[in-house]
Order: C-alpha cells, then sequence, then structure tokens
C-alpha cells in the first residue's frame, strides 16, 4: 500500500500562502489538503473556489479538496474548474451522495466521501464503488488543532476490512488531530492518506516533522525504513 501525508493548508500563514505552500512541498508533502467550510455544514468558514485556484497556481503535487459545505453538489464543478484533483463531500450534507461523486469523477476528478464521528460506515457502503477514497474524520469537522478522536481507530480498522473484502482499491483517509506521535496507529489500523495541519504547520521544521511521520509509518506498518 502506498502511504502519503497531506498537510492541511487550514493551519498555514494565509498571508503567506505562496511560501508555505512551496516550503510545504520542499518538506516532501504528498498532497495538499485544502479545507472548504461555508459556516452552516459547520461553524467556520474559510475559503472558495477563487482562492482554491490561486492555491492551484502555487502548487506542483495534487490538491485534496474537502468540502465541508451544504450541498456540495451545486460546487463541485467550480471546484473541479478551479483545479482540485480530489473532491471530498460528506453524506451529511447532501440527499443525492451518489450523484454528487459519480459527478466528481465524470469530470475526471478522484471522488472522495467524508463521514463524521458520529456517522457510521454504512453511510458509504453503497457508493463504495463509486468512490476513489473514504476520508474518517478523527474530530469533528470546523477547526484545526483539536483532539484525535480514539474511536476513530476502530472505524478505520473495520473500513478496511470492509474494503478488503470487497476486493476494492480504496484509499481510506483520516483527518482531525494526526501528530507525528500517533500517526504510527492510524496507519497500522488502515488509514493511507494522512492528513495533518496543526501537526506539521505548528512546527517549526516541516520536513522534519513530515520524515518523522513517514517512517513512524514505516515502522508502524512494517515496512523498511
Ligand atoms: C477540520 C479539518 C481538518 C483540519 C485538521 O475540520 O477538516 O483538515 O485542518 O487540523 P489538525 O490536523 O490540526 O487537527
Ligand atoms: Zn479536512
Amino acid at each position: 500500500m502506498d502511504y502519503y501525508i497531506a498537510p492541511s493548508l487550514l493551519s498555514a500563514d494565509f498571508g503567506r500562502l505562496a511560501e508555505e505552500i512551496r516550503a510545504i512541498e520542499e518538506a516532501g508533502a504528498d498532497l495538499l489538503h485544502v479545507d472548504v467550510m461555508d459556516g452552516r455544514f459547520v461553524p467556520n468558514i474559510t475559503i472558495g473556489p477563487f482562492v482554491v485556484e490561486a492555491i492551484r497556481k502555487c502548487a506542483t503535487i495534487p490538491l485534496d479538496v474537502h468540502l465541508m459545505i451544504v450541498e456540495p453538489e451545486r460546487y463541485i464543478d467550480a471546484f473541479s474548474g478551479a483545479g482540485a484533483d480530489i473532491i471530498t463531500v460528506h453524506p451529511e450534507a447532501t440527499p443525492h451522495l451518489q450523484r454528487a461523486v459519480a459527478r466528481v469523477r465524470e469530470l475526471g476528478r478522484k471522488a472522495g466521501v467524508a463521514l463524521n464521528p458520529g456517522t457510521s460506515l454504512s453511510a458509504v457502503e453503497w457508493v463504495l464503488q463509486d468512490v476513489d477514497m473514504v476520508l474518517i474524520m478523527s474530530v469533528n469537522p470546523g477547526f484545526g488543532g483539536q483532539a484525535f478522536l480514539p474511536a476513530s481507530l476502530a472505524k478505520i480498522e473495520l473500513l478496511r476490512s470492509q474494503i478488503r473484502r470487497a476486493k476494492l482499491d480504496v484509499d481510506i483517509q483520516v483527518d482531525g488531530g494526526i501528530k507525528a506521535d500517533n500517526v504510527g496507529e492510524v496507519a497500522a489500523a488502515g488509514a493511507n492518506v494522512i492528513v495533518s495541519g496543526s501537526g506539521v504547520f505548528g512546527t517549526p521544521d516541516y520536513k522534519e516533522t513530515i520524515g518523522r511521520m513517514k517512517r513512524n509509518i514505516r515502522s508502524a506498518v512494517g515496512l523498511k525504513a
């Protein structure tokens, strides 16, 4: 299995976004996680397609856009047009999940589905063959810097076994409260796309942090260093 580190820009310095993107890419980030919040689905408001387009111009790695907005289907085309490579929607935010993820794929983008901590895995059961990634939220979405919810580990394990049983090639992403010191646990549980905001941008040396995360993942899943 391939493992990816996806730093969340939410914890970057927005006054120096281009510099931060350059630094995180040089530090070994595999994807750039971009959190879109609407003040309705979650209490916070962040950025829209216009800023994603500006980020696209600075970034060379894929943009992993996490939509925490109600009725995400209304904005999928706009985010795809802005240059998102992966577009993830929440089933709690739309009555038409299958239509939403099918549209993402129709546009040639990778489709993800994100589950809040209180949402059961059954919410993705009937779209598992229509998605490239399932995001297990390990905090309630809305803010960076919250504490990791330990119940997420069993959820990741169960989802990984369901994906294996179905013989599907679906990534499991985990988002919220991940730092270098607990990244091994989530990888051992079966997650392979690791989002970290404050766990990377809140540290002085991004390269050292990402390097440590990758080493901790390798030793937790038993890969050679
Ligand atoms: C939370 C966002 C996360 C957030 C993670 O709603 O979806 O991507 O930036 O931040 P940390 O890693 O600091 O918990
Ligand atoms: Zn996120």
